[in-house]
């Protein structure tokens, strides 16, 4: 293990997001120092807080001549990839990863995760599931003690599109709470994934069994996936605020 970026450190930031970017930074740094080795094969999640750990995956390759592949969760994070002159691979030639790292939207104690903010949770759970080791990194305001807590926007659903109507009606019928059809930036049209489906954004009022949930929702027909990821979670990074990283 290569140990963690500086310690605790005095940091002064102009703004609450200046400061939110620092730990993103501080997180992806420190999960790419402590779990990445030569020769392995590297799962890239998809967000902002993965382009700092693929800038540490670019320094660490140059500095210690390390030998490493990456395995993309998106469109996005294959771009990332590309910029950075890392090899590129898929799951035909690497179908077993030595480590998968990723963002998340919030995290709870027991380290359950929602996925999907920006839309990749399919790619980044099947990347994550193909992985040995699936670490999570993030800033401080995703750390919650239960989920609902702290992301506002719900569990993000992929659907294939002609049944995202009957599968928003079943969720809430079953589950209660609203679900919500992700628009695009301009609200000219839905959100369209990179497997070409759309996601549904499910926002629950009270706490669930998310095992049981996560299980129904999956058996609704035209769901692909998921934004709760249980059990798949080995560590999370937190950058926090006072520029140390807290791992659970
Ligand atoms: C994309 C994701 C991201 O990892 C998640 O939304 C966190 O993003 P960010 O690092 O920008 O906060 O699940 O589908």
């Amino acid at each position: 293990f290569v140990p963690l970026l500086g310690g605790r450190r005095r940091l002064s930031y102009s703004t609450w997001s200046d400061m939110a970017e620092e730990a993103k930074k501080l997180a992806g740094y420190a999960a790419v120092n402590n779990h990445v080795k030569n020769n392995y094969v590297v799962g890239v999640g998809s967000g902002s807080t993965i382009v700092y750990a693929v800038d540490r995956l670019a320094e660490r390759v140059q500095q210690e001549n390390l030998k490493i592949v990456c395995v993309p969760t998106s469109f996005q994070a294959r771009q990332l990839i590309l910029k950075h002159g890392l090899p590129l691979s898929d799951l035909d030639r690497h179908p077993e990863l030595d480590v998968a790292i990723d963002g998340a939207d919030e995290v709870d104690s027991s380290l359950t995760l929602i996925k999907g903010g920006g839309g990749c949770l399919t790619q980044e759970k099947i990347v994550a599931d193909c992985a040995r080791h699936f670490i999570v990194i993030a800033d401080y305001r995703k750390d919650s003690k239960c989920l609902g807590q702290q992301w506002k926007k719900g569990i993000p659903v992929e659907v294939i599109p002609m049944a995202y109507v009957p599968i928003g009606r079943d969720i809430t019928r079953r589950f209660g709470g609203e679900v919500v059809l992700r628009m695009g930036v301009s609200k000219a049209g839905p959100v369209v994934t990179d497997n070409s489906n759309f996601i549904l954004d499910w926002k629950f009022e009270k706490v669930h069994n998310w095992k049981e949930v996560n299980m129904a929702i999956k058996m609704i027909p035209g769901v692909v996936e998921t934004g709760l990821f249980i059990d798949m979670a080995e560590r999370v990074y937190f950058g926090m605020q006072d520029g140390t990283v807290r791992i659970r």
